[in-house]
């Protein structure tokens, strides 16, 4: 469930935090707030190294205590302090996590005057990323010598990297001594899981010995115990003897915690201990409840007759824990639990020696949480990441700290964000106008998939505009006025541009070229230009000694050359205007960003076409090398063939005019003399049939997540083609040979041949003097009709998605052919879907979410293409299933404890709940299918 793009930020925040390592060898970190003119120092009584904070938080003006108050005896740790006078919200950022991973968090506070004005701030709010720890009240006494306050919390970490912020609530100026941080073990501290942490309101070590604080290096987890006695109504009891360790123990207090325990008295005396119910640590509303755990170790060799045997109750209700007796002499036990009823104010647990019993009871420690909700979500994983880069890049101030979105109130300064129901947050407009930028425009922005404004006019950006930008499917406005950009405006965002989809504004940039004739001319002819330039300049010297009609005859002849390379750079909007320009000139392909290649090139570039990686009507496909090592496709055409010449050009002209990352992009062609070629980007691992098929180049079985990830890939591309060009394109041959797959398995259509316009002015649809198609894909209603239209791409896609659900092809040839959509509709209608989902899958995946993508399957593959979705819908139901599986993912944390029992008594060792193994099947099996029967050739 948790994006792992904490882990991106990582390197990131390398940058931002000059790259110190943040963790010691045990994993843990120790800060010591506002320490200035050294980097650390041990600490006295722990021997741990403490660290400044200097690298983990860039606000904040450090500080130490009041002269009178910075005395000798006080730790370390507490004499210096960061405060934050500025911003609501200020965060200190943790590094190297472990995604998934129980921490114990600390944090410790001592005013010490520290600014002189000897006013404690009433009260601040403590978030561990985005969700609520504590408020700290700094009125209170701390329990220490220091009388510091120290909050600590147990939560399982959504991401490597964990912000513990300090909100300023209007209580007085936020501040922190010190910041703490501790992994434990997983299985420790059961009841913390993903969705709910553990607030420490009391830690009690009975009877400790001299009174100290028990911590690192007795506990290796550092927690702190504090002593906890009285000698008026407690006898102590100690023990030098060691106390067994036990397997399977989920607290795992330190020996010198259980070697004090106290009992009453009197014998038939009882221990009490409570708690009140503050709502105010629950930020206002009452939290879950509240977990506690007794630790009760028989510190007496117990003679024949003696029986030690007591009821722990919880306001005078028995049934908690009745009639326990420790389970021997020197052995660890504990019981625990969950206190959830909300009618309670107060809590009272009573220790009390049942009548049978010889013995007052006893008790060694006890620990109190408060029960943490930690579900809040912060921004969606790749804006968060993208705008963490474009904050480093530019060292935005602002109040750029914490989560960009969460909560809605302390948003970024000049982001806007959606906050969709049941989504993590997502960045749909920026304003840095007037910020100061420097540097070249950041690649990240390109990264913020739902971002429809950006602006970042009035600044000092240099270099060239990034053609990234336009991949961006909801930008409709780009403001770069007022900076220092340099090239032209890439033909990607041009394209938007003239299509209505974007508006760009570039006023005020001296060295931009905008004018995109002169701006290629300039790129690409540098020379040539140079005559055409010079040419009326030397006319015009010549009309001084020479004839007008010189002048006359010249100039006319260098317009017709000028507005002929017009013609060439300008797009053509429509399949006609198309066919016209290609007859026979050579220039119709020479569009900015695509490399022409000569034939001896692709020679060499495929080592004299040496390898075969796939072959169609059209030709044959070869793996080449450029020179720069890019390894591509070089597709040539066939010249036995009279065919493929008038796609091989629709081909190439589509390429020109697409760009979308799940559309296979051409990286040049050749049209040299009868040779014809396209030079594509290489896609790995090869067609999605082969994957299918499990005959894929690494063999196995395509998991149910790559193939849902695929579908909803292809189904992008092809929205692309119908929404996102005008006029809109019809792909007419998608089929599952036709979707390649890169090395990181991501879907891109292929195969733009028989690609064709469709025009909705003209209201006659027609492009078709063929039938294009390919058996088992093919749309009835435009087999019928001849008439394409964007609905047969929806119908082709259906069966590949039926395909992908059952691994069969489109054409099942047992016992006679059958398309793989009547198969599938038949056995669905009857409910059946184990009888058609992918045997080789072995259950990895969740039914429901097969059952839907079958579904979209069937409504695309309806009969009339009335009936069908329309590309855009195939993507949105798509992406809910991706989410849905994605909610599936297996969490970290174990089984969950029986805390709702109401009795959880430790007595002996326990076996571990043996986590469900839901790990994807990727067992290879030998594939039962027959070979793809749906012919290639065209
Ligand atoms: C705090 O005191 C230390 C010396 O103990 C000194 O080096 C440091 O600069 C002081 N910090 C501030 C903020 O005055
Ligand atoms: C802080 O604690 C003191 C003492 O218990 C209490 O009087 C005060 O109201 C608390 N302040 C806040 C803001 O909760
Ligand atoms: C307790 O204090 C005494 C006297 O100061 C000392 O000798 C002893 O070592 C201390 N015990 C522990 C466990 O710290
Ligand atoms: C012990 O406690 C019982 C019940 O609370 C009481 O009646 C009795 O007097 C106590 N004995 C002493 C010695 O305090
Ligand atoms: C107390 O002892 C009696 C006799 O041994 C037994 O019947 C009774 O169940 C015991 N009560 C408890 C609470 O264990
Ligand atoms: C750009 O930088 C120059 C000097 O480097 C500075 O004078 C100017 O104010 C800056 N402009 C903006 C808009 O920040």
């Amino acid at each position: 469930m948790a994006p792992r793009w904490w882990l991106l930020i990582l390197c990131l925040a390398g940058n931002i935090l000059h790259g110190r390592a943040q963790l010691d060898s045990r994993g843990f970190i120790n800060i010591d707030c506002g320490l200035q003119g050294e980097e650390s120092y041990i600490d006295d009584e722990t021997k741990l190294v403490y660290v400044s904070d200097a690298g983990f938080t860039d606000t904040g003006t450090p500080y130490n205590l009041s002269a009178e108050n910075f005395l000798p005896w006080r730790s370390r740790n507490v004499r210096s302090l960061r405060s934050f006078p500025d911003g609501v919200r200020n965060c200190y950022t943790l590094g190297s996590l472990v995604s998934g991973l129980k921490y114990l968090f600390r944090a410790t506070f001592l005013y010490g005057n520290y600014d002189g004005l000897n006013k404690r701030p009433a009260s601040f709010d403590l978030y561990i990323g985005v969700n609520f720890w504590t408020a700290v009240n700094i009125s209170l006494w701390g329990l220490d010598q220091d009388n510091r306050v120290t909050v600590e919390a147990i939560v399982v970490v959504p991401h490597n990297l964990v912000q513990v912020c300090l909100v300023n609530t209007g209580g007085g100026t936020p501040f922190i001594s010190g910041l703490e941080l501790r992994p434990l073990k997983m299985s420790l501290y059961p009841q913390a899981t993903a969705e709910l942490g553990l607030f420490l309101l009391r830690r009690r070590n009975f009877a400790a010995i001299n009174g100290t604080i028990i911590r690192f290096p007795d506990d290796p987890y550092d927690r702190l115990w504090y002593p906890r006695s009285d000698a008026t109504m407690w006898a102590e009891m100690t023990t030098t003897e060691r106390v067994d360790d036990v397997d399977g123990d989920e607290f795992e207090a330190p020996m010198a915690v259980l070697q004090t325990a106290i009992k009453p008295l009197n014998a038939s005396g009882s221990i009490r201990f409570g708690w009140e119910v503050a709502p105010e640590l629950n930020n206002a509303s009452p939290g879950p409840g509240y977990l506690a755990v007794l630790h009760l170790v028989e510190l007496e060799l117990l003679g024949g007759d003696a029986l030690r045997q007591f009821n722990i109750s919880v306001n005078h209700d028995e049934s908690w824990v009745p009639g326990y007796t420790p389970p021997g002499y020197l052995r660890r036990a504990y019981v625990y639990n969950k206190f959830t009823n909300p009618s309670h104010s107060s809590y009272i647990v009573t220790i009390k020696a049942t009548a049978n019993s010889t013995l007052p009871p006893i008790i060694s420690a006890y620990e109190l949480f408060s029960i943490i909700t930690t579900t809040n979500i912060g921004t969606e994983s790749q804006d968060a990441t993208a705008v963490m880069a474009i904050k480093a890049k530019y060292g935005v101030q602002k109040n750029w700290m914490g989560d960009p979105c969460f909560p809605k109130t302390m948003a970024w300064d000049g982001l806007n964000c959606s906050y969709a129901a049941a989504n993590p947050p997502g960045i749909t407009s920026i304003n840095l106008s007037f910020s100061g930028l420097n540097s070249d425009i950041s690649s990240s922005f390109a990264h913020l998939k739902a971002l429809q404004y950006l602006d970042l006019s009035n600044n000092n950006l240099t270099g060239s505009i990034p053609d990234a930008l336009s991949q961006l499917p909801s930008l409709t406005v780009i403001d770069l006025s007022g900076n220092q950009l340099s090239g032209s405006i890439p033909s990607g965002l041009l394209k938007r541009i003239q299509d209505g989809f974007l508006v760009l504004r570039h006023g005020n940039n001296p060295n931009l070229c905008t004018d995109r004739n002169s701006c290629q001319l300039a790129a690409k002819r540098k020379s040539k230009l140079a005559i055409y330039v010079s040419v009326p300049i030397l006319v015009i010297v010549l009309i001084v000694s020479v004839s007008l009609l010189v002048l006359f005859f010249l100039r006319r002849r260098n317009q017709q050359q000028g507005s002929m390379k017009n013609r060439t750079a300008v797009k053509p909007q429509n399949e006609e205007a198309m066919s016209t320009s290609y007859g026979g000139d050579d220039d119709s392909l020479r569009l900015v960003e695509n490399r022409r290649f000569t034939y001896k090139e692709l020679e060499r570039i495929t080592n004299g076409f040496d390898r075969v990686l796939g072959e169609g009507g059209f030709g044959r496909v070869y793996d080449g090398f450029l020179e720069d090592g890019t390894q591509v496709a070089v597709k040539l055409r066939s010249h036995s063939s009279n065919q493929g010449v008038k796609e091989f050009l629709a081909e190439a002209q589509i390429l020109t005019r697409i760009h979308h990352k799940n559309l296979v992009s051409m990286i040049g062609y050749c049209k040299d003399r009868e040779y014809m070629a396209l030079v594509y980007e290489y896609m790995a691992q090869g067609t999605l049939r082969e994957h299918i098929a499990a005959s894929g180049r690494n063999g196995g079985c395509l998991p149910w997540r790559q193939r849902l990830k695929n579908a909803l890939e292809s189904a992008q591309g092809l929205e692309y083609l119908h929404t996102g060009c005008n006029p809109p394109l019809i792909h007419r041959d998608v089929k599952a040979t036709n979707i390649l797959l890169n090395a990181r398995l991501e879907a891109k259509i292929a195969d733009f041949g028989l690609t064709k316009a469709f025009d909705y002015h003209n209201n006659t649809h027609l492009f078709t003097n063929t039938l294009a198609f390919t058996p088992g894909y093919v749309d009835p209603e435009y087999q019928a009709t001849m008439q394409p239209t964007t609905k047969s791409d929806v119908y082709s896609l259906g069966v590949v998605l039926l395909e992908l659900v059952t691994g069969k092809p489109a054409i099942l040839s047992d016992p006679e052919p059958t398309s793989i959509v009547q198969w599938a509709r038949q056995r669905l209608a009857r409910g059946n879907m184990e009888g058609v989902v992918d045997a080789r899958m072995q259950g990895g995946y969740d039914i429901n979410g097969v059952w839907k993508v079958a579904e979209i399957a069937l409504k695309c593959t309806a009969q009339g293409s009335a009936q069908r979705p329309t590309m855009a819908d195939v993507v949105a139901q798509l992406q809910e299933c991706v989410e849905l599986e994605e909610g599936r993912a297996p969490s970290f944390h174990t089984g969950g404890s029986s805390g709702d029992d109401n009795y959880n008594a430790y007595t002996s060792a326990q076996s571990t709940d043996v986590s469900n193994n839901t790990a994807f099947e990727t067992e290879l099996r030998i594939p039962t299918l027959a070979a793809d029967p749906g012919p290639t050739a065209r």
